[in-house]
């Protein structure tokens, strides 16, 4: 059937996401403390990443240098530019701002390296969509205060929120508190995103390290940062659109029977709604009292957080959509990978080379499941297709895998719109080949843009558009008609 509409609504905010941690390099320079991400190795589709609490001399980390976006940035940006970009998602490295997390003052050549970006940004009219903590911490934080399991840590973030919100005041509108925050509902969050050193061996994806209630009180303290930033951002700035960002796991059951299905709703309740539900509505919804209680979970909570927590709603939804899973009451079905969680093979989508289910269906059916629950603007702040691609010997990258992945989601945003859905944006992650979050690698590639850049750290970091550049460039130039 011909989509209904032709056209993304006027105004649609095209293009394309980043996360300082993946980009910057530079992990030492102006001023910039240790994050957490910088003590990461790198890993592979079958090894996992390590923590290391100390450097270790020969040891690659790909943060160090990633794809040196702190001194290629105007080369960078002006790329984005060619392609239309009306929107640029970045993070700010709280590193470079207070390099030790707890320090008195910023650092201002953190502050005006932002300053820098932000005029860049401004020179071609891309508006910036800023993630205050994307997947890293003062590493400073962690060894002082065990990373969010610490309720002081509340207080750090709100002064580093206030300070860039300050800052940047008339040159950002568009703010995201924490980067899938719900990644603390999983063992996987516990370093990435809670900045808490997990017990055992030091692999991120250490299952053993599974300790939940470490893991849902830390959350609570993020749920109860993100409040007072929404809050405190629209004092310094009503204009300020403060949103929430949330890993979106679409989880279908693997067969009608009514366990499957209701085991489908329980993992949608607790792996996405718990988290957005408490920073939209503000307040955490009833599933989530059920499930402490019967896990012995005990959040420890201040008088005033539950105020905190209502005061605190965002003005917008965003999340992240790459792939969808299943999940069975048998034990007994074979499992795929995933991104944050493993789920169940679904037999009619394939996967990419690292097992994540394609699956541009299931965007649609995202979208309506969100906007019925809440009814607020929505954005897709990530989306894309890791990749190997080839560098043919006339120097260009045909990537038609990435434009078909990327087209078909977008086919089915359209019918979301036409579905009703508020959709006011797309950001497809990695606009800009870059450092992956789950593995460490360079060759796990999502960009239109290639940069020249191995697993091994090798490589001169020239930047060659690839074939997906031009085509997104006519996507965004036709608003959307043309895919
Ligand atoms: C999201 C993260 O989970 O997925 C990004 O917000 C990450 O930081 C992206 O890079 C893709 O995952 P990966 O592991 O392929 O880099």
């Amino acid at each position: 059937m011909e989509n209904l509409i032709k056209k993304f609504p006027e105004g649609f905010l095209w293009g394309g996401a980043t996360a300082a941690n993946q980009c910057e390099g530079a992990y030492n320079e102006g001023g910039k403390g240790l994050s957490t991400a910088d003590i990461l190795t790198s890993g592979s589709r079958t090894a996992p990443r390590r923590i290391t609490p100390v450097l270790e001399e020969g040891t690659y980390y790909p943060s160090h240098e990633a794809i040196d976006f702190y001194h290629r940035y105007k080369e960078d940006i002006k790329l984005f530019a060619e392609m239309g970009f009306k929107v640029f998602r970045m993070s700010i490295a709280w590193t470079r701002i207070f390099p030790n997390g707890d320090d008195a003052e910023p650092n201002e050549e953190g502050l005006k390296f932002y300053d820098n970006v932000f005029a860049e940004l401004k020179k071609y009219n891309i508006e910036p969509l800023v993630t205050i903590s994307h997947y890293e911490a003062p590493y400073n934080l962690t060894k002082k205060y065990n990373g969010w399991a610490n309720r002081k840590v509340i207080d750090f973030y709100v002064k580093y929120c206030e300070t860039i919100f300050k800052r940047y005041r008339d040159v950002v509108k568009y703010w995201l508190t924490f980067n899938e925050i719900n990644a603390l509902t999983m063992p996987f969050g516990t370093f990435i995103a809670g900045a808490i050193m997990p017990e055992g061996n030091g692999e991120l994806t250490n299952s053993k390290s599974n300790n939940e209630q470490i893991r849902y009180q830390a959350l609570h303290h993020q749920l109860v940062a993100s409040a007072k930033a929404v809050k405190l951002g629209h004092e310094i700035n009503k204009n300020f659109k403060i949103g929430c960002m949330i890993a979106y796991m679409c989880t279908y059951p693997l067969t009608c029977k009514p366990e499957d299905v209701l085991l489908a709703q329980q993992k949608d309740n607790l792996s996405n709604f718990l988290c957005s539900d408490v920073q939209v509505r503000g307040a955490y919804p009833g599933f989530a009292k059920r499930y402490f209680k019967e896990n012995n979970i005990n959040i420890v909570m201040e008088e005033d957080d539950e105020k905190t927590l209502k005061e605190g709603c965002v003005d917008f939804y965003t999340f992240s959509y790459y792939m969808s899973n299943c999940i069975s009451s048998d034990p007994n079905q074979e499992e795929i990978g995933g991104n944050l969680s493993m789920g169940l093979k679904n037999p009619y989508l394939k996967a990419s080379d690292w097992g994540w289910q394609i699956d541009p269906k299931g965007l649609r059916w995202t979208l309506n499941n969100i906007y019925n629950r809440y009814q607020i603007p929505i954005m897709v702040v990530e989306n894309g297709l890791g990749a190997v691609d080839t560098v043919e010997e006339d120097g260009s990258i045909n990537d038609d895998y990435r434009i078909e992945y990327l087209r078909e989601h977008i086919k089915e945003m359209k019918e979301a719109i036409a579905d009703g859905v508020d959709l006011i944006g797309y950001t497809t992650w990695g606009c800009i080949d870059l450092v992956s979050a789950s593995t460490g690698e360079m060759e796990k590639r999502y960009g239109f843009i290639y940069v020249d850049k191995d697993n091994e750290g090798k490589g001169t970091l020239k930047r060659i558009p690839k074939k997906s550049f031009y085509w997104y460039k006519k996507v965004i130039e036709t608003n959307g008609e043309e895919l």
